[in-house]
C-alpha cells in the first residue's frame, strides 16, 4: 500500500545509500515488537524440499542481507525462506563504490558489490540472535584474496562455522564479481570442490547429529553443454539442490540504457527469460532427481508461475523486491 511512496523517496537516493538507510530502519525493528510495522500476513502454502519444510515456496535471494542483520524483520514480511550471505571466512570491504546501479525503465539492477561482508563469525552471532521460524539458508563464498586454487578451503571453513545454524547451505560459485570464482563451475575444479564439500557435510552431520542440505548456486551464462556437465557433477556428488540463477553478464536486453556498460552482474526483469530457460534445461537433465530453486527476474505472479512451470520447486526474489517491496511477496504467495 505505502511502498510506492517509500520507493519514490528511496529511488531519489544512490541505490546503496537507499539500501543502507532501509537496513538501518529494519535493524531497529528486527527482533522487537516493532516488527509489526513490517509484518504482513500471507497464506500458508507449506511444501517440503531438500528434506525441509517451507511455509511457502517464495524465498529472499542471497545478497540483500549479507550479514544476517535483519532476518526477523525480513521474515515478518512473509518469506518462506531467507538466504543470508554471501559470507566469506574473513571480513572484506568489497569493490569500490559506486557498485550498484538501477536500470529503472528495465526494472533491472547491475551490481559489482564483490562480497562486501563482515565475515562468517559476525554472521553467526547475528543468526544466533534471530527467531525467524522459516527456513534460513546461509550462502557462502571465498575471500577475494584467497587464490582460486585454494578457494575450496574458504568454503570448508564457512561450512564448518555455519553448519549448526543453517537450514541449508548455499555454495556460491557463480558471482561474476569475485575474479576467478566462476571457474569453479567447470570440470575438475567443480568435481574437486563438490567432493570436498560432500565429505565435509558427512563429517559435520555425524558431529552435529543433523543433516543440513547443501545447494549449489549457478550462473545463467553457462552454455547448454556446460549445464549438462554441471548437472551431471551435482548428481554424481549427491548435492541436495541447485539454485538457478545468479546475475548475468549478458547486456543484450538492456543495450543503450543508462548504466548498461557498467561492469558487474545484471538482475531483475532483463534476466527473467534467460534464467527460466536455464531452469528448463536443468530440469530436463535432472529429471526430478534434484530440486531446483528458481531465481532471476521474478516480478509478478506470472513470472513466479513460469519458474515453477519450467521445473523449479522453490523460488526466490531480489530485484523484484527492490522495485515492488513487500506487497510482491503477498501477491506471489497468495496467487501461485
Ligand atoms: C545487489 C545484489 C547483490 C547480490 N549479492 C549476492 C550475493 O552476495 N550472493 C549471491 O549468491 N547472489 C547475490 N545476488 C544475486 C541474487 O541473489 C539473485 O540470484 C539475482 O539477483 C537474480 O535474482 P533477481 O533477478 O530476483 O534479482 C545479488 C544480487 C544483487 C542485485
Amino acid at each position: 500500500m505505502y511502498y510506492p511512496f517509500v520507493r519514490k523517496a528511496l529511488f531519489q537516493l544512490d541505490p546503496e545509500r537507499a539500501h543502507e538507510l532501509t537496513f538501518q530502519q529494519l535493524r531497529r525493528v528486527t527482533g522487537t515488537p516493532l516488527e509489526c510495522l513490517v509484518r504482513q500476513k500471507v497464506p500458508a502454502k507449506p511444501l517440503s524440499c531438500m528434506g525441509l519444510t517451507f511455509k511457502n515456496p517464495l524465498g529472499l535471494a542471497a545478497g540483500l542481507d549479507k550479514n544476517g542483520e535483519c532476518i526477523d524483520a525480513l521474515g515478518a514480511m512473509g518469506f518462506g525462506s531467507i538466504e543470508i550471505g554471501t559470507v566469506t571466512p574473513r571480513p572484506q570491504p568489497g569493490n569500490d563504490k559506486p557498485r550498484l546501479f538501477r536500470l529503472v525503465a528495465a526494472e533491472g539492477l547491475i551490481n559489482r558489490m564483490g562480497f562486501n561482508n563482515h565475515g562468517v563469525d559476525h554472521l553467526v552471532e547475528n543468526v544466533k540472535r534471530a527467531h525467524y521460524d522459516g527456513v534460513l539458508g546461509i550462502n557462502i563464498g571465498k575471500n577475494k584474496d584467497t587464490p582460486v586454487e585454494q578457494g575450496k578451503d574458504d568454503y570448508l571453513i564457512c561450512m564448518e562455522k555455519v553448519y549448526p545454524y543453517a537450514g541449508y547451505i548455499a555454495i556460491n560459485i557463480s558471482s561474476p564479481n569475485t575474479p576467478g570464482l566462476r571457474t569453479l563451475q567447470y570440470g575438475d575444479a567443480l568435481d574437486d570442490l563438490l567432493a570436498a564439500i560432500k565429505n565435509k557435510q558427512q563429517q559435520l552431520a555425524e558431529q552435529h547429529h543433523k543433516y543440513v542440505p547443501v545447494a549449489v548456486k549457478i550462473a545463467p551464462d553457462l552454455s547448454h553443454e556446460e549445464l549438462i556437465q554441471v548437472a551431471d557433477s551435482l548428481l554424481r556428488h549427491n548435492i541436495d539442490g541447485v539454485i538457478a540463477t545468479n546475475t548475468t553478464l549478458d547486456r543484450s536486453l538492456v543495450s543503450g540504457m543508462k548504466y548498461c556498460e557498467e561492469s558487474g552482474g545484471l538482475s531483475g526483469r532483463p534476466l527473467q527469460l534467460k534464467s527460466t530457460e536455464i531452469i528448463r534445461l536443468l530440469a530436463a537433465e535432472l529429471n526430478d532427481r534434484l530440486p531446483i530453486v528458481g531465481v532471476g527476474g521474478i516480478d509478478s505472479v506470472m513470472a513466479a508461475r513460469e519458474k515453477l512451470a519450467a521445473g523449479a520447486t522453490l523460488i526466490q526474489v531480489y530485484s523484484g523486491f527492490i522495485f515492488q517491496g513487500p506487497p510482491l511477496i503477498k501477491q506471489i504467495v497468495t496467487h501461485i
